[in-house]
């Protein structure tokens, strides 16, 4: 579908000279990250080693996959650039907004029905800056994405953390928010931290019920929700290669679990096979022309302990199948143990729904696994106790399922096939009953399972198995049923055992689809005018933020100082905000109302300087904006914490916040405000926090001598006539300046562009 082979080639003309290089500058053999890595600055070669962990470096990815819910501010943004095309290859996927309910068709119209506006500005923007674009319907982004772009030795981002998935094709392809995605696709280089290595060792081979997925539900045991951030997973073995291609694509895509930057695999036979039966014969040629650069080196493999941070070792032939759960992807119970683990939490044993699909679980391989499991259950004369619901990852795969008979037999156990979307993995699915906050449980075979994010039920107890293991478990109605032990009752009073799954890595007569739902964007899309209607509740055009006056800024009012954790769920809260996120003037109606005020304890309650009364933290800022007043925010340690939506910086920003002062930022949110064009400080002493009062008004002294490394002085004045002076640290470099000069980072771009 248009991938884009000429970047590809010249990626691989550079690679081998740029490992060369960087083995040259580190005296070291290198892993497959590092080789990814060095062979990606944006820079061109590399000329130093950079520390992991501490280095903060710029890259250059080759691609960005935005999903429709972040795409829009994303877009919105990007039109802000005063560019023609996008920067490197760039596609949209439609596959968030789409709600499973009665099925595949009826699902689909409803969401076309209620978010065309959403999906037709999508696609115009799409088509006129170059941006390939997928219909709703088409598929997950993330499956899709394997399908047509994703090429070993790439580096990729996307807006959605299970971007990661594409390491399944040995790419570094990571999850990242919408401003960094803004620069990348304007031409600007993407910062990361230089990341930490995991390398996991696979022995031995799958067999029996154990897939892939088991895999990384063990991984999650071992590492937890937090034991792969700040890092790369590099699996590597004789156990990795004899995985399927869509196999260590589920393994990599759940890295995002364990908060791991990316998970990669080194390129492979199983990798050589998915790229021509995907119909890119062309690229698969190219990569094994320098296959050697596309792997870990022989001796990393060797000696892992000596050049991985850590090292973790799974041997495939003794791995039992897992499932994790409930409320949290890292509690991994071996199958054999839920029985009796379940009775001792008091886990619900009855299982309601069995869902298989996401973007995590929807190959070929998987559903044919799924399907032999189903198949048996027809023969064996059983039905299925709990409910089924499939949602196919693409149409190239539902297509090639539906011709080879998979959905035929599903929709004979009365299995629900949803629209080719993310549907009840993000919580898009009208399941019944689930207002009555029932206890239930029900398992599926995506990637997370927080309280509430399926259903919005907080007592549905939500597993995570292999979609064979889901489709045993459906079919028995019992999450302790042990397939691989336990004998199920048939409808003639019959005892039968299911056998383990088959199922084909590849389909046999090749993938087929008539519509694959993709619209390649206008070569010229100069006369393409994108309108957005102005009482849009959902989109807004965005217009630039006002550049810096040029002078010190003196009577600022204090809107909030906001004590503790403030996340960037505090600054622009999630739920139902989120239909407003191509609206930055509705979203902000949330600004800050998650923030608790140091001077009275309350979420969403301030003063009102101007007036002396309380009110809501958007209406108090926006009188103090109509009275041309601006203001401040000052925070404690970690201010902005959390997601990395830009939402986050814009709304304030939007509102006539010139400033967050806090105690310490988390890094993305500080650049995410420097990149608005606001004033990102911290205090130089944390201890004038507590000098910081209700009733502050604040001058900024010294803003005419902005510059890298000079503090900020603040005049504090409070109520009583006294006074304090604030010295503010920052990190902005003479680059970031010129943002907060021009307004923002994208304001300066246009200005370069013109
Ligand atoms: Fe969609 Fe769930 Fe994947 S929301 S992108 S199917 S993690």
């Amino acid at each position: 579908m248009a991938f884009d082979i000429d970047m590809i080639k010249a990626v691989y003309e550079n690679i081998g000279e740029r490992v060369n290089k960087a083995k040259a500058l580190t005296g070291k053999p290198l892993t497959l990250a590092e080789k990814i890595l060095y062979s990606h600055l944006s820079q061109g070669d590399p000329t130093e080693v950079y520390k992991r962990g501490v280095d903060y470096v710029d890259f250059g990815p080759d691609r960005i996959a935005l999903q429709d819910a972040t795409a829009q501010m994303a877009l919105l943004q990007f039109m802000q650039a005063g560019k023609a095309k996008t920067a490197v290859p760039t596609t949209v996927h439609c596959d968030h907004l789409i709600q499973a309910k009665i099925g595949a068709a009826a699902d689909l119209q409803n969401a076309l029905n209620t978010s065309n506006e959403v999906f037709n500005f999508l696609e115009t923007v799409s088509d006129k800056y170059g941006v390939g674009f997928w219909k709703p319907g088409a598929g997950i982004i993330h499956q899709v994405v394997l399908e047509n772009y994703a090429f070993p030795g790439g580096m990729m981002i996307g807006t959605d953390s299970h971007t990661v998935n594409a390491g399944g094709l040995g790419m570094l392809a990571i999850g990242v928010g919408g401003a960094d995605a803004v620069d990348v696709m304007a031409g600007m280089p993407w910062e990361l931290k230089y990341p930490k290595l995991i390398g996991v060792k696979l022995t031995g081979e799958l067999n029996g019920w154990t897939a892939s997925k088991d895999v990384i539900l063990k991984v999650a045991g071992i590492l937890t929700v937090k034991g792969g951030t700040g890092a790369i997973l590099e699996y590597f073995g004789e156990g990795a290669r004899s995985l399927s291609c869509t196999g260590k694509g589920t393994i990599c895509n759940m890295g995002a679990e364990i908060g791991a930057t990316t998970s990669t695999f080194g390129y492979d036979d199983s990798m050589e096979r998915y790229l021509r039966a995907t119909g890119r014969e062309e690229v698969a040629d190219m990569a094994n022309g320098i296959k050697e650069h596309l792997t870990g080196d022989p001796e990393v493999y060797a000696n892992p302990e000596q050049y991985f941070d850590q090292v973790i070792e799974i041997n495939l032939s003794e791995l039992e199948p897992h499932i994790n759960g409930p409320f949290t992807p890292d509690l991994a119970t071996p199958v054999s143990e839920m029985a009796s683990t379940l009775k001792e939490n008091g886990w619900p044993e009855k299982i309601e729904w069995g869902l298989i699909g996401s973007c995590t679980n929807s190959s070929y391989e998987d559903i044919s696994r799924a399907a032999s499991i189903a198949e048996q259950a027809l023969e064996k004369g059983l039905k299925t106790k709990a409910e089924f619901g499939i949602n196919p990852g693409s149409e190239q795969v539902r297509y090639t399922i539906e011709r080879d008979g998979y959905i035929e037999t599903f929709e004979k156990l009365d299995a629900k096939i949803f629209t080719n979307a993310c549907g009840p993995c993000i919580g898009q699915w009208a399941r019944s009953g689930a207002d009555q906050g029932e206890k239930n449980s029900i398992i599926h075979s995506f990637n997370r399972n927080f309280a509430k994010r399926n259903d919005g039920n907080p007592n549905t107890h939500a597993f995570v198995a292999s979609p064979e293991m889901v489709a045993a478990i459906a079919i028995s109605g019992n999450l302790g049923f042990n397939p691989i032990t336990d004998k199920l009752v048939n409808e003639n009073g019959e005892e039968v055992m299911l056998d383990p799954p088959k199922g084909d890595e590849l389909p046999e007569k090749g993938f087929d689809v008539e519509d694959p739902g993709f619209k390649a964007p206008s070569e010229d899309g100069s006369s393409v005018t994108i309108s957005v209607n102005p009482d849009s509740k959902r989109l807004q055009l965005l217009t630039p933020f006002a550049p810096w006056t040029g002078e010190n800024v003196y009577g600022a009012k204090l809107l909030i100082k906001a004590k503790g954790k403030c996340t960037t769920d505090h600054i622009s809260m999630a739920g139902p905000w989120l239909r407003f996120r191509g609206h930055l003037d509705n979203i902000a109606n949330n600004t800050l109302t998650g923030a608790v005020n140091a001077f009275n304890d309350k979420t969403d309650n301030v003063k009102n300087q101007l007036t002396g009364e309380y009110g809501a933290v958007p209406d108090v800022q926006r009188a103090y904006k109509a009275a041309g007043v601006p203001t401040i925010v000052v925070g404690d340690q970690n201010y902005g914490e959390g997601s990395s939506r830009e939402h986050a910086a814009m709304q304030p920003r939007h509102l006539g916040v010139i400033a967050v002062l806090v105690r310490s930022f988390a890094r993305i949110h500080e650049t995410n405000l420097k990149k608005q064009g606001m004033l990102a400080l911290t205090f130089a002493n944390e201890a004038d926090y507590d000098k910081i009062q209700e009733d502050d008004t604040l001058d900024f002294v010294d803003l005419k001598e902005f510059s890298a490394g000079k503090p900020l002085t603040i005049v504090a004045k409070h109520a009583d006539g006294s006074e304090d002076t604030i010295l503010a640290n920052h990190t902005y470099n003479e680059g970031q300046i010129e943002w907060f000069r021009a307004g923002s980072a994208l304001n300066l771009i246009k200005k370069q562009n013109a």
